[in-house]
């Protein structure tokens, strides 16, 4: 009876080793690489990593390699110090580049007829039941927009609703916001006009991630909430016209706020991408855009770009358009939807939103946890 050939062991060179995987092909790992991720070096209550590779006198070598019940097992030199690797652990290591995220979850993109399919959820369930919490990040995660109905009319009921998915996340103008008409506004929002498609604070050097506007009172004439999918926009924009989504990709352009008591300001670019090329985000504000400082041949070509994208962000095909009711909290990606309201009368009633930010990492946390796809979950 034919026997299968041992696979050869593990070959040590001079700053990494050659082991044979699953699959027979053989894969080289660095001697740093190995030590520093030494099952040994992570402190089991913290999770954390506590070995230190910078207090090493000489680069780390091992003395000897060889392959024991599904696992490679090393000797290091001086310490005499052993490892032991899963082969499985180092095959999911092999191939270089980011590591699959539980969280990064397909993007399903949505139109101008979105309004009836929004993801809702009643406060109670989202604050009480772990599977309707799920449902409400997941719908975060890949359309970028929810709905919180049946909300206490009180502040804390937005305080107790961000607090399920992250930490309220304080921007130059405080932790909580009020949209409603204000004596002296220093903002657009605070008045009885029009805001045109925007995404929120571009003059943070970190946008808020994840933006809630709770909407307390609404009983005015207009004042109609306008939403956009900027990632689906950016994605027909790289497929019409590729050369200005590739400058929108590329060019940072300088965001603004600025009056009595604060100067903010920032680079932005209008289309981010991500590690793979895919489009993460958006920024658009042209009532926060700063004075373009480019190059004015460079202006040439950037300008008719961005008015491009827009334009195509206000192409009724994407706009979704809606009256947000009193007891309606809606959640959205602020890196990703573009959002307006139309002016309202301001004696016809009364209108009244108060809104705060949480993050995107803390989001995809949440859904890393509840999805037990964590990286000590497995
Ligand atoms: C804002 C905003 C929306 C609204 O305050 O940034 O977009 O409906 N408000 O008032
Ligand atoms: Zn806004």
């Amino acid at each position: 009876m034919a026997t299968l050939a041992a696979p050869p062991p593990p070959a040590l060179l001079d700053r990494g080793l050659e082991v044979t995987l699953d699959g027979g092909a053989r894969h080289y790992f660095n001697y740093y690489w190995l030590r520093d991720n030494c099952a040994t070096s992570f402190d089991p209550e913290t999770r954390e990593r506590v070995y230190d590779i910078f207090a090493e006198d000489t680069p780390p070598r091992a003395t000897r390699a060889s392959v024991i019940d599904d696992a490679l097992v090393i000797e290091w030199a001086g310490s005499g110090h052993r490892s032991t690797y899963p082969l499985a652990w180092l095959g999911a290591h092999a191939v270089a580049g980011p590591r699959p995220d539980p969280a990064v979850l397909p993007r399903e993109y949505w139109y101008a007829d979105h309004y009836p399919a929004i993801a809702r959820f009643a406060f109670d369930a989202v604050s009480t039941d772990r599977a309707t919490l799920k449902d409400w990040v997941h719908a975060l995660l890949t359309q970028g927009v929810a709905i919180l109905t049946h909300m206490p009319d009180s502040d804390q009921g937005l305080t107790d609703a961000a607090n399920l998915i992250g930490f309220p996340r304080p921007t130059f103008f405080g932790a909580y916001f009020d949209v409603r008409l204000h004596i002296d506004p220093d903002n657009l929002a605070y008045t009885a006009k029009a805001l045109e498609l925007h995404t929120d604070v571009p003059a943070e050097d970190l946008p808020p991630g994840v933006q809630f506007l709770h909407c307390r009172r609404n009983s005015v004439d207009g004042g109609e909430s306008l939403f956009v999918d900027g990632a689906a926009v950016a994605a027909e924009l790289r497929r019409t016209h590729p050369e200005d989504f590739r400058l929108l990709c590329e060019t940072t352009v300088p965001f603004y706020n600025e009056h009595d008591a604060y100067d903010m300001r920032a680079r932005q670019r209008v289309i981010e991408l991500d590690d793979h090329g895919d489009i993460a985000g958006v920024t658009m504000s042209q009532h926060m855009a700063d004075v373009f400082d480019h190059d004015q041949r460079f202006l040439d070509a950037y300008y008719p770009a961005f008015c491009r994208f827009g334009r195509l962000l206000q192409d009724p095909r994407f706009v979704m358009r809606f009256r947000l009711n009193a007891g309606e909290c809606i959640v959205f990606d602020n890196h990703r939807v573009v959002h307006a309201r139309s002016a309202f009368v301001a004696e016809s009633g009364e209108r009244y939103l108060r809104g705060t930010y949480t993050d995107r990492g803390e989001l995809r946390s949440r859904w890393r946890k509840l999805s037990g796809e964590g990286r000590f979950s497995a």
